[in-house]
């Protein structure tokens, strides 16, 4: 019998297509005839488009819906020949668009004459994240200032007009119809005591309860709750839970909170009819783990409704406190609801197509 011991390549039998293809950026070269020469990996996955179908391809086909793309390809060409960089939209074979980061280079042998160009591509979809979220963040803490400062000012005078109001329902209380105005008087200040608890809520730091949580123990709880406020809709609940998920670590009664926002939301986007879909999963996505690296393993509970989704104009405010599209919404469902997961170090996104539905996004701890 014999042993052939694998040993690893010596650097010079390391080729530049393996190279090339271990870059986490994508790596497209185009030849100067303007042919799609090579396609790594991770430019397969950034645009959708299997090597196989790009290969050989004129690049102003390939990409020809991203004209931002093909203009920096151009610059590179001859007469100009000069290399360049941008941010912008890609778009792929299916799905919505990526953001990244463009660099585009000439390629050009000793003497300078143009062999053809090459692309570097990154996906800048968790950066514009982490962006969008420091931004929210910074926002939510002027906020909490606001409202803590303000909040005092207001509790003290409304406590006088309650204490005045209910004095005048004891005065009048033979005659009914007066009653009737001290009772709105005190209903509504208690409203505005009710708004002002939850505004000092969202700026107070909370303390949270930290436990090892079974999280479909607790959907199904918020699912049971909802169930009986919606019993003759015409809703279809679909759970879509991960059997082999670990605990999470979590306080109970804020992330019930938080999953009962988000299902009251989804039952009140689908107006009584539809289906909402509940589902557990593991992370599997490589660069929020590795951004994520010392805060351990995650969880998603993605909560995903049918429903009228979100106008593309309004997505950006949603988590904002205050924004509402309801008659009667606060809107600060979904304020709380980012600033409890953001305290347990977890996210929270949204993917929303108007008119067919919205898909909220939770990732949270697992318990070591
Ligand atoms: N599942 C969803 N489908 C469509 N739109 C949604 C969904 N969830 C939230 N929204 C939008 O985001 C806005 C803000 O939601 P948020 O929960 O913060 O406030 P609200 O529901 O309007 O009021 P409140 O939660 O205080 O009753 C909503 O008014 C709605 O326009
Ligand atoms: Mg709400």
């Amino acid at each position: 019998m014999r042993i052939v011991e694998e040993k690893a390549a010596p650097a010079s039998r390391i080729s530049w297509e393996n190279i090339l293809t271990s870059l986490e950026d994508g790596v497209i070269l185009i030849d100067r005839h303007g042919k799609i020469s090579f396609f790594s990996q991770a430019a397969e996955i950034l645009t959708d488009l299997p090597a196989s179908h790009a290969l050989h391809q004129d690049y102003t086909a390939a990409f020809g819906k991203t004209p931002w793309l093909v203009e920096m390809v151009q610059k590179s060409e001859p007469p100009h020949q000069t290399g360049s960089r941008g941010e912008g939209d890609l778009a792929r074979q299916r799905g919505r668009p990526v953001p990244v980061s463009l660099t585009v280079s000439p390629l050009q042998d000793r003497y300078g004459r143009f062999l053809g160009s090459i692309l570097l591509v990154r996906d800048l979809t968790h950066r514009k994240e982490l962006e969008e979220d420091l931004q929210r963040a910074d926002r939510l803490a002027l906020l909490g200032t606001l409202a803590a400062g303000l909040a005092h000012e207001i509790k003290n005078p409304l406590g006088g007009i309650k204490g005045a109001a209910q004095l005048l329902k004891r005065e009048v209380n033979r005659n009914p119809s007066l009653l009737q105005y001290a009772d709105i008087m005190i209903r509504e200040v208690d409203r505005v005591n009710l708004l002002i608890e939850q505004l000092l809520d969202l700026s107070r730091p909370a303390k949270l309860n930290l436990d090892a949580l079974n999280i479909h123990e607790l959907l199904d709880e918020v699912l049971l709750l909802e169930r009986e406020a919606v019993v003759d809709w015409n809703v279809v609940v679909k759970k879509n839970f991960d059997p082999s998920l670990p605990p999470i670590r979590g306080d109970r009664a804020q992330l019930t909170q938080v999953f009962l926002n988000l299902v009251k939301n989804a039952l009140q986007a689908m107006k009584g009819r539809g289906s909402l879909t509940v589902t557990t999963r593991m992370e599997t996505d490589f660069h929020i783990r590795e951004q994520g690296k010392e805060r351990g393993k995650f969880i998603w509970v993605d909560i995903e409704d049918d429903g009228a989704g979100i106008r593309e104009e309004d997505l950006p405010h949603i988590f904002s406190p205050f924004f509402s599209t309801k008659n009667n919404g606060t809107g600060l469902g979904l304020a709380i609801c980012y600033r409890i997961i953001k305290e347990h170090g977890g996210l929270i996104r949204v993917e929303s197509r108007e008119g067919a539905g919205a898909s909220f996004k939770v990732s949270l701890l697992v318990a070591e």
